[in-house]
């Protein structure tokens, strides 16, 4: 047991008490960013005159040198230590001796952990961020190799309207972007640095807190010293985004598997992406789309829990905030791991433009094709869609679908029918017709647009 306090304490603490208690095992994951917290931190204590050049020298080497063994692999991380600042902190007095008791002045861990937490997040949406777009320029590929590949577009799982898949990636392309803005947005409003805040109420040596936050990269001091020990809203945030980008991810994993069933045969998974059963041996399964759909639970779960942990919490720090830490560690890891799993299953999916088009024109998705064209012969919508009704009902019957019936059969329903009527129900047509903005029609302007952005952003 290697602990940072002990002075007050007349009894070891027990052994049960020591392992419920230590984060060790967990916040090792925030090993660097701790480190780097502590070199900004004696570098503001330095220029304060707080530390004296040469001790701020000694500590940083020496922090820089547990880096270094750890990265190499001759220090262990070992759960000796309660949590990771200790272990940094025993360890630099190890290597430098009395120096590196000054690591800790003017600073708590409840503004540390609060720090690191905070480095931490914020890095990992960094690259949370270019894995969602690395996905986006999937889908604009994807859009823009399937500008004219018809499919029917659904309503209660049930043909629709023809839509392009185009259209129908463009509307995943429109979600992850929102969830990219989402991420933006929490590390704008997180990016104020905790540092100095000291257990809950500042402390007494002239810290600069605005020159350590410059350090960090952040775009200031935090403005309450309670409300920045106290303050895991980022993590609630980012949890929260993290859900949505699943949640998004969940309902393209459903429609990947109902695509890749033998029934719709929309799509292929490449091999390298579906796996097989150990019993019938014709079985290609769609494993990681539903494994995505799958791990979304967890997530939830995560944001839910952290909700839960900080409600009833009395300003500032309790220790049950120490609970935010695994479950925030394994939602980023999921997602990060769902987001490039997910991304390379589509870019190396087989779309079935053949299926997709034979699909939409059996369907009836250009019904109300055929009632506008009704309505641009004076016919008022509503008889237009009554009479449109009884030439499905018609086709039901026959077995057929509306453009294989004859001129005179749709003569006979409705006497306003001519012979362009074939061209005004073709699937093209009914596609290329919609120009309305955000219309299928208009999807090469949408590529365009999607570049851009991506290339701004
Ligand atoms: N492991 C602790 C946490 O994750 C670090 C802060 C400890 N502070 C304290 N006052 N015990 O929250």
């Amino acid at each position: 047991m290697a602990q940072l306090w002990g002075g007050r304490f007349t009894k070891e603490t027990d052994q049960l008490v020591y392992n419920f208690n230590a984060s060790i095992g967990f916040d090792q994951k925030f090993f660097r960013q701790d480190v780097q917290g502590s070199i900004a931190h004696v570098t503001m204590l330095a220029k304060q005159g707080i530390l004296t050049e040469q001790e701020r020298d000694d500590i940083i080497a020496g922090l820089q040198g547990i880096v270094k063994d750890v990265e190499a692999g001759t220090l262990k991380i070992t759960e000796e230590y309660e949590d990771i600042h200790s272990f940094v902190e025993a360890n630099l007095i190890d290597r430098i001796g009395d120096a590196g008791k000054k690591l800790h002045t003017g600073r708590s861990r409840n503004d540390q952990v609060a720090l690191d937490m905070k480095l931490y997040v914020r890095d990992e949406i960094g690259q949370l961020d270019q894995l969602v777009k690395h996905l986006l320029e999937t889908l604009n590929r994807i859009m823009e190799e399937n500008l004219h590949t018809y499919m029917p577009g659904f309503t209660h799982l049930q043909k629709a309207q023809p839509i392009t898949l185009a259209h129908h990636m463009g509307a995943y392309f429109e979600m992850f972007r929102r969830d990219r803005e989402r991420l933006a947005d929490i590390a704008r409003r997180m990016n104020l640095c905790p540092l100095g805040s000291g257990a809950l109420a500042g402390t007494t040596y002239p810290l600069d807190r605005e020159y350590s936050a410059e350090l960090l990269n952040f775009d200031g001091a935090t403005r309450n010293s309670m409300d920045s020990v106290a303050d895991r809203d980022y993590v609630i945030e980012l949890l929260s985004a993290l859900s949505t980008i699943m949640m998004h991810l969940s309902r393209f994993s459903e429609e990947v598997i109902i695509w890749n069933s033998n029934e719709y045969q929309f799509v292929e998974i490449d091999d390298a992406y579906s796996t097989g059963s150990s019993i019938m041996p014709q079985k290609k399964n769609p494993d990681i789309a539903e494994l995505v759909r799958g791990k979304t639970g967890r997530v939830y779960g995560a944001l839910i829990s952290i909700l839960t942990t900080m409600k009833g919490l009395p300003l500032a720090y309790n220790k049950d905030m120490q609970e935010d830490k695994e479950l925030t560690f394994d939602a980023i890891d999921t997602v990060k791991g769902c987001l490039a799993l997910f991304d390379g299953m589509l870019a190396t999916m087989k779309f079935r433009s053949d299926v997709m088009e034979n699909s939409a024109k059996h369907g009836f998705t250009n019904a109300t094709d055929a009632a506008d064209y009704l309505v641009n012969h004076g016919v008022p919508f509503r008889d237009a869609h009554g009479i449109v009704g009884q030439l499905v009902l018609y086709c039901l019957e026959k077995g057929i679908s509306l453009d294989q019936m004859s001129l005179e059969e749709y003569q006979k329903i409705s006497p306003v029918f001519q012979d362009d009527i074939y061209n005004a129900i073709s699937i093209r047509t009914c596609v290329e017709k919609r120009t309305t903005k955000g219309a299928p029609g208009v999807m090469e302007a949408a590529v365009a647009e999607n570049r851009r952005y991506l290339m701004e952003n």
